[in-house]
């Protein structure tokens, strides 16, 4: 089976010579379609420069990103765009939803102009219904709680049918009930659309049975293969 996700010997390093950060440190490693996957970590610790990486927003000092096989290395500005808005979803931690706009509105943003609207549409309805928001799908997104901002941000982060969904403390703005209550709904929606979700989150425990987790640690990537050891990713 191929990897939606290979990155390959990935650092970052910001700043200039003087002020260097080692943000990421020579990050490997692969996932697989349908794969629910958390990133962890203390803070500093590097998660949100990988998801930047992975979600093709900055790009790496050394080492490379494969998403569906593809190498993006070597992608132009424009055509990284067109091909992160085609292969990721995004969820943030305030779900940047445009108020003036309504819930369907919303989204339909990533959708391409130049794409067929009524069949988006027809997507973004079926999935504003998987969401539970089958009731709000025309109220402008400032007369909307934080929670179902949040599911609105689900929806639009799943609506061009993505190859990964990156999430970057997606309950971190949320109480821990509504918490538990996207988390349930990021989960169901991965397992009824085999979707891929990688998720950096502070609080790893409200996520219960994941299938991969991640640990982050001064900019190297580790993970538990077994409950007991730590394996360095390399
Ligand atoms: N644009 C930037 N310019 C310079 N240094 C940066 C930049 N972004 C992040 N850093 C530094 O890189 C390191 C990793 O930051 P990053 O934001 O990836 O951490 P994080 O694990 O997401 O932390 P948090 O849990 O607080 O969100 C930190 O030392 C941070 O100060
Ligand atoms: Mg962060």
């Amino acid at each position: 089976m191929s990897s939606v996700l290979k990155i390959s010997n990935l650092s970052k390093i910001y700043g200039t010579e003087e002020n260097k950060v080692k943000a990421l440190d020579n990050v490997s490693f692969s996932i697989q379609k349908g794969e629910f996957v958390l990133i962890v970590g203390s803070s500093g610790s590097g998660k949100s420069t990988l998801l930047n990486m992975i979600g093709l927003l900055d790009r790496p000092t050394n080492g490379q990103v494969f998403i569906d096989t593809i190498d993006t290395t070597n992608l132009t500005d424009s055509k990284i765009s067109t091909f992160r808005n085609k292969k990721l979803g995004f969820i943030f931690q305030f779900s940047n939803l445009l108020s003036d706009l309504t819930v369907l509105e919303n989204v339909l943003l990533p959708v391409e102009i130049s794409g067929n609207i009524e069949f988006a549409e027809k997507n973004a309805r079926e999935l504003l219904i998987a969401v539970g928001l089958e009731d709000q799908i025309n109220k402008r997104t400032n007369k909307i709680s934080g929670g179902q901002a949040q599911r609105v941000a689900v929806a639009r982060g799943l609506i061009n049918k993505p190859s990964i969904v990156l999430a970057d403390e997606p309950t971190g703005n949320l109480d821990s009930i509504t918490s538990l209550k996207i988390v349930d709904l990021m989960k169901s929606m991965a397992k009824k659309l085999n979707q891929t979700f990688i998720v950096v989150t502070h609080d790893s425990k409200i996520f219960g049975d994941v299938d991969r987790v991640i640990t982050i640690k001064d900019g190297k990537a580790f993970e538990a293969s077994v409950p007991s050891s730590m394996g360095l990713l390399i």
